[in-house]
């Protein structure tokens, strides 16, 4: 029988998910915890495709990767959210506790589950197998805070419960220390399709909901970043941000191939020089708005690293190649980079993104200042705590005639941000507060407790 405390690490089923919470899986494994990574078998091949590992194979953190259905047959596209999520809810908690069931009888007990704050129905699963549980929040902590307030946004009339729609455009404050949140910055409002709008809204509330079979609610945070958010919910224990600190420095759970290459290329050039620009993993611009981008890179004379993905239109890259030939002396396109390394490297300068979380936090753990192009979800909100709480970058305004985000207005906010050094200073500011909270401070103590707790003997009440 195996002696190491067994736990199991469930991710929402898209690349923007899969990949952190592999790192809170590494990060439970160096903590000598035996981890099993249960993914959907249809996220499970694509992982598996993109690594060289065999399935089923411990990886060399000790990870074992398997995978249950998600209710849709593998054939089936994913595209319909509110399907999918149906789907999810309907069939994954049985195969879950089958999952389980055969574990135990294998001997591989497991003692807490730890599922995404989208995934919570598993948590209900864990409770009612008298398993620890507990809720991990990729994102902002000040969006959990939101979605746990929806009830009370819908008896008030400000928004309606069918799909969330803003019934009266407004500031609202989640309470009265917390900072403003526009209405128009509400996570699911950024869907313009109603039915999807509807789905992810609904599906927030029921994952809201069975929050309540949490034991305990982590989040990918620090004090330091939201502080008046952790002192008005203090449920939500700040762990982050957990950064990839694997000797290697290696992540897991890539989709496409990394280019390594460009670290190479970013040695080569001078410090503080590179603008780097990545949109995440789902983003898509048309092809009006990659030219812009493209042509606002060229604009800064300046050496960039840009990323674009393998499945972005065709139609948005034509017209790019006379811009690579242009800029082949002092740009690199890559399809996927190793974005940790990339934003550590000191040849950076600053990082044009989309304000997801997670490329949110590498930037400032970094102290690399930032350039904001949000297009969805949490990365509005995310968008106001970079440029207006903690000040180390600036937004990027769309032209209101075209909607586009011009050449022209990249090419302002990259001098505006570079040529100011308040941004990059406030940005080291926050990089070595956020270091030490995961050192020895109190982001440190709170996951040592979870360490400890996770260890102690269950008492079944
Ligand atoms: C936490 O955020 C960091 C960025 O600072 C990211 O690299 C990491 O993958 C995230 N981890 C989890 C578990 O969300
Ligand atoms: C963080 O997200 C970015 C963009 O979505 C992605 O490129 C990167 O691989 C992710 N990294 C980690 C460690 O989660
Ligand atoms: C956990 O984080 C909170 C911030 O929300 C902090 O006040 C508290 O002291 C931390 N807990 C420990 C044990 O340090």
């Amino acid at each position: 029988m195996d002696t190491l405390v067994h736990v199991l690490v469930i991710p929402v089923p898209a690349q923007g998910h899969v990949i952190p919470m592999m790192e809170l899986a590494k990060k439970l494994a160096r903590h000598g915890f035996k981890v099993t990574f249960v993914n959907t078998d249809f996220i499970h091949t694509v992982v598996m495709n993109a690594s060289t590992k065999n399935e089923e194979e411990d990886d060399d953190d000790g990870i074992r990767q398997v995978s249950i259905p998600d209710g849709l047959e593998l054939g089936d596209t994913r595209t319909n959210f509110g399907r999918l999520s149906e789907a999810m809810q309907r069939v994954m908690p049985q195969k879950l506790e089958e999952l389980i069931e055969k574990m135990n009888a294998d001997g591989m007990k497991i003692k807490c589950v730890f599922a995404d704050n989208c995934m919570t129905w598993a948590l209900g699963v864990a409770k009612k197998m008298g398993i620890k549980g507990v809720a991990f929040c990729p994102a902002p902590a000040t969006s959990l805070a939101l979605f746990s307030t929806i009830p009370k946004l819908i008896s008030d009339g400000i928004i309606n419960s069918n799909d969330g729609s803003i019934l009266r455009q407004q500031e609202v404050h989640l309470s009265p220390k917390m900072p403003a949140i526009s209405t128009e910055t509400f996570p699911w409002v950024c869907f313009t399709d109603m039915d999807l709008r509807r789905s992810a809204f609904q599906h927030f509330v029921t994952s809201t909901e069975d929050l309540r079979y949490a034991d305990k609610i982590i989040s990918n945070s620090s004090v330091e970043l939201e502080p008046e958010t952790f002192s008005s919910f203090p449920n939500m224990l700040p762990v982050g941000p957990l950064l990839a600190t694997n000797t290697r420095g290696n992540q897991g759970g890539n989709f496409w191939p990394e280019d390594l290459a460009c670290l190479s290329w970013l040695d080569q050039q001078p410090v503080s020089s590179v603008i780097y620009a990545a949109f995440g993993s789902s983003s898509s611009h048309d092809q009006k708005q990659v030219l812009e981008i493209a042509l606002g890179l060229e604009l800064t004379g300046k050496p960039f690293l840009w990323v674009v993905r393998p499945d972005t239109d065709k139609e948005a890259t034509e017209g790019l190649a006379s811009f690579e030939e242009r800029t082949v002396s002092r740009g690199r396109m890559v399809s996927w980079a190793p974005q940790e390394k990339v934003l550590r490297h000191p040849s950076v300068a600053c990082f044009v993104t989309h304000c997801g979380w997670n490329s949110t936090l590498q930037g400032v753990s970094n102290g690399v200042p930032l350039i904001c192009f949000p297009y969805s979800a949490d990365q509005f909100l995310n968008k106001r705590f970079i440029c207006d709480s903690w000040k180390v970058g600036l937004g990027l305004e769309k032209d209101e005639s075209t909607g586009l985000v011009r050449k022209h207005e990249i090419l302002t906010k990259v001098n505006q941000l570079l040529g100011d050094k308040i941004y990059k200073s406030r940005a080291m500011d926050m990089k070595e507060k956020l270091l030490h909270s995961v050192r020895e401070g109190s982001s440190y103590r709170n996951w040592s407790n979870i360490v400890e707790w996770i260890n102690e003997e269950q008492v079944i009440a």
